[in-house]
């Protein structure tokens, strides 16, 4: 007999439970012994009794999980960093297996939850940390692992999908389909973490140490939302062949050295990333031999999340049965170089706000050359009064020369204002 704990009873934690009283059988086969949920600590008894058949499954403290010794994994779907951090401390400790969905303990604390479970003969699985329902980092660890990964990209955050989905094919502007969204249950109440570009930023630094065996922090990668992008944009983008998608990308640059960043990001509309729509994830991913492959799937809600959670308690209750196998554990997890967001280069898209007076393109123009960027495209768009909008794709360009390029396009008196910069990348 397996028995597990079960630390949070929200979405995920309810749905866990629900999949175990629907599937429980077939799971039961599949690791060949019977597995049960034994304990579910929650902050509020009362709150939870009537949404389990037998109430004295529930319990108030932690610690009737963490310390009792017939409880072999413990499954944390409480998210956040603390108390969750000790939590799965405290559980490795106690020698049980843990699986969480909890993205930022993970990225966080990655390196002392590998370490802490190897030291008591452990595993740490948290394959809903990223992409919900979504096997990618299983893919990564072992369907993956005769490749040397070059590149991710990831659609990691179905919030934002989901509103960029809804601008571009319902014409809406970002505040009316947030309040949709919110209205559906799609975004939460304070969808702050997704919109802001900090949920996927999250995603990259795990899908980073998973791809490339890498212990970067959340400092270390650059992360921009969705805030930003209107109506305009999305339509621009569309007339000249791109969708615009919040993409977590990690490319390595040489053996060692990663670059890795977090954006809404112009792609053609023939990639298949452009495909993916509404509150779906996908994780698209360049090995050296597998070449390019992708992943898609629900990247939230219960019973996508729960199912990842669940594939995790699966996999550990088969290594109970053999051994432990180690496989999570990142032996060779180095302390990577990362490069400066400022050295990465890519195409850019800008829309300015100019004066509709003759040579202002000229002008504007200009600028470009003096930093020995190209223009691949110019395009007059929407006439105000004697204002215009002017949009342009260019040559690859660093981050440092888009500054000074901004800068200097703002100095002009022809210029009223830089809309907007969107990074474009075209091929992957
Ligand atoms: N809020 C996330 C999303 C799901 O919208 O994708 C949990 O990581």
């Amino acid at each position: 007999m397996i028995n597990i704990g079960l630390i949070g009873f929200g979405n995920v934690g309810k749905s866990v439970f629900d999949i175990f009283a629907e599937n429980g059988d077939l799971i039961s086969n599949r690791i060949g012994q019977p597995i049960h949920i034994k304990k579910i600590a929650v902050r509020s008894i009362e709150k939870y009794s009537s949404q389990v058949p037998d109430p004295s499954l529930l319990t108030d403290s932690v610690d009737d999980i963490l310390q009792d010794p017939d409880i072999d994994i413990v499954v944390e779907v409480m998210g956040g960093d603390q108390p969750a951090y000790n939590f799965i401390t405290q559980a490795l400790t106690h020698k049980k297996h843990v699986v969480t969905a909890n993205k930022e303990v993970v990225s966080k604390h990655k390196r002392h939850f590998f370490q802490c479970a190897k030291e008591h003969g452990v595993d740490i699985y948290f394959e809903a940390a990223v992409g919900g329902g979504i096997p990618i980092i299983r893919s990564l660890k072992v369907g993956f692992s005769a490749n040397n990964i070059t590149a991710f990209y990831g659609i990691v955050n179905g919030t934002t999908n989901y509103i960029l989905t809804k601008i571009q094919e319902e014409g809406k502007d970002f505040n009316t389909v947030l309040k949709t969204a919110q209205e559906l249950g799609f975004a939460e109440a304070d969808p702050t973490m997704d919109i802001s570009g900090l949920d996927a930023a999250y995603k990259c630094v795990i899908l980073a140490a998973v791809a490339f065996k890498i212990d970067v922090q959340l400092d270390s990668v650059y992360y921009e939302g969705i805030e930003s992008i209107s109506l305009k944009d999305i339509q621009y983008a569309d007339e000249l062949g791109f969708r615009i998608k919040l993409l977590a990308i990690g490319n390595r640059i040489d053996p060692d050295t990663f670059s890795l960043h977090v954006h809404p990001t112009l792609i053609p509309k023939e990639h298949p990333l452009s495909s993916v729509r509404n509150e779906f994830n996908a994780t698209y991913i360049v090995g050296d031999q597998v070449g390019e492959s992708m992943l898609m799937g629900k990247g939230a809600g219960g019973s996508p999340t729960a199912s990842a959670v669940i594939s995790d308690i699966i996999d550990i209750s088969f290594n109970l049965s053999q051994s432990v196998s180690y496989r999570n554990l990142e032996t060779r997890f180095s302390d990577a170089q990362v490069q400066s967001f400022d050295a990465h280069e890519c195409q850019v898209y800008f829309r300015l706000s100019v004066k509709n007076t003759p040579g202002v393109l000229e002008q504007v123009s200009l600028q470009f050359s003096k930093h020995s960027i190209s223009i691949e495209k110019i395009i007059q768009k929407e006439m105000i009064d004697d204002r215009a909008d002017v949009v342009i794709i260019t040559s690859p360009m660093s981050e440092s020369t888009s500054r000074l390029l901004q800068e200097n396009i703002l100095s002009l008196d022809s210029c009223h204002q830089i809309s907007s910069v969107l990074r474009l990348i075209k091929s992957f």
